[in-house]
């Protein structure tokens, strides 16, 4: 496994890099990443700019939806380049004053790191100067419980995100490495997955003669079956 640093050609972390580490002072206290969140699911995302209506949105939908990644074991972790006091000013405006759908009173108790050095921004990517060099783009880091990335997704200033996909994602995620499956185009939790090809033509031929229990396929490097049941329940 190498890290961000001994093999970095992009300027930018990888998926499959160890994440890059570091201290940071944030909303709730200071925390040492990754290492705190050892053993848990973490979603690492920016925002541009504290006090602007987009992040504002996507806060008041994370601090809705945080209770669902928790049972997802699945810790939230914002940062952006402005500084503690901004950001306590900001979240309490929000608590305060600001409802969008049927979200109002919002509290994030998530934390949000202060970076106005931008040194943890640039450590990840999240300083696109073709986009803007004085605000982090809306990136997302999905990182696992050993503090591997394992996906990635980088939006601009001007699209908030889609809470329904990064749900997903960790599901899809979670799911893959449990069942040592590989998840379709538009998959659903509930829905059937995808047997990665056989690596030896007997167990090919075994699969395709319809052997393997609940495996059904297309042809020899396309085949599928459904989770166990419990987890049908549990999607
Ligand atoms: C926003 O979050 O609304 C925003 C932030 C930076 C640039 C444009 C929009």
């Amino acid at each position: 496994m190498t890290t961000f640093l001994e093999n970095n050609v992009s300027g930018m972390p990888r998926i499959g890099d160890t994440a890059p580490s570091f201290t940071a002072v944030t909303t709730q206290g200071t925390i040492h990443f990754p290492q705190d969140y050892k053993g848990k699911w973490v979603i690492f995302f920016s925002h541009p700019a504290d006090f602007t209506p987009v992040c504002t949105s996507e806060f008041m939908t994370f601090a809705k939806r945080e209770a669902e990644f928790a049972r997802l074991n699945t810790q939230l972790v914002g940062l952006s380049v402005d500084g503690l006091y901004s950001h306590i000013a900001w979240l309490r405006t929000i608590k305060e004053k600001i409802e969008f759908r049927d979200m109002k009173n919002m509290e994030i108790k998530f934390p949000l790191i202060e970076d106005i050095t931008m040194d943890v921004a640039k450590k990840y990517g999240m300083i696109q100067p073709n986009e803007s060099s004085t605000k982090a783009v809306r990136a997302v880091f999905f990182i696992d419980p050993k503090g591997i990335i394992r996906a990635m997704i980088y939006y601009p200033l001007s699209l908030g995100r889609n809470f329904n996909e990064l749900k997903r994602v960790i599901i899809g995620l979670q799911t893959a490495d449990k069942h040592a499956v590989a998840i379709p185009a538009d998959w659903q939790p509930g829905e059937d997955v995808i047997v990665p090809p056989a690596n030896s033509c007997g167990v090919a031929a075994d699969r395709m003669a319809g052997k393997e229990d609940n495996v059904y396929c297309k042809d020899w490097f396309f085949c599928m079956k459904p989770l166990p049941k419990e987890e049908l329940e549990l999607a």
